[in-house]
């Protein structure tokens, strides 16, 4: 499949990651952010950030997707659509941080795992796990 029609296919994806960033959770940095990721077998789990007075218990949207799914049974992955920006505001490209990153690494194919950055469905980013972790450390790093 081309990139183009990826895009366009990812309609739906988009329209649960923006509806689970309305559950956000996040009264100290006022930043909401919502994850929609896709099992190979079409199944969507949603995630939003959700944060803590203490800070760092703070759980970031993909990581609640994620967690979500593999509590669930769900171990193969095709995409995340991830859409986040300052709350009540329409939203900005938004990135996975890095312990989002090393989360996808430990369940994703870092060549076809798609990471998808929108902000509505016509304003689409789409990336490879490869690309935003290049020489990344994963599960056949340790298990060989
Ligand atoms: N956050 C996410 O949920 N996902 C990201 O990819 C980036 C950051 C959250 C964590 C925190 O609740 C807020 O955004 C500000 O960093």
């Amino acid at each position: 499949m081309k990139e183009s029609e990826r895009k366009a296919n990812y309609g739906a994806l988009i329209r649960k990651a923006l509806e689970a960033r309305t559950r956000s959770y996040s009264p100290y940095s006022h930043f909401s952010v919502g994850a929609a990721l896709l099992t190979k077998s079409g199944t969507v789990y949603c995630g939003c950030n959700i944060e803590n007075a203490a800070y760092t218990p703070t759980n970031c949207a993909e990581r609640t997707a994620f967690f979500k799914a593999v509590s669930e049974g769900e171990r193969d992955f095709e995409a995340i659509c991830i859409v986040g920006g300052k709350a009540g505001e329409p939203g900005c490209f938004t990135a996975p941080c890095g312990v989002c990153r090393q989360v996808m690494m430990e369940f994703c194919d870092p060549e076809t795992f798609r990471i998808i950055l929108a902000t509505d469905e016509a304003h689409v980013q789409i990336y490879r796990l490869k690309e935003l972790l290049p020489v990344g450390f994963g599960p056949q790093n340790v298990l060989y």
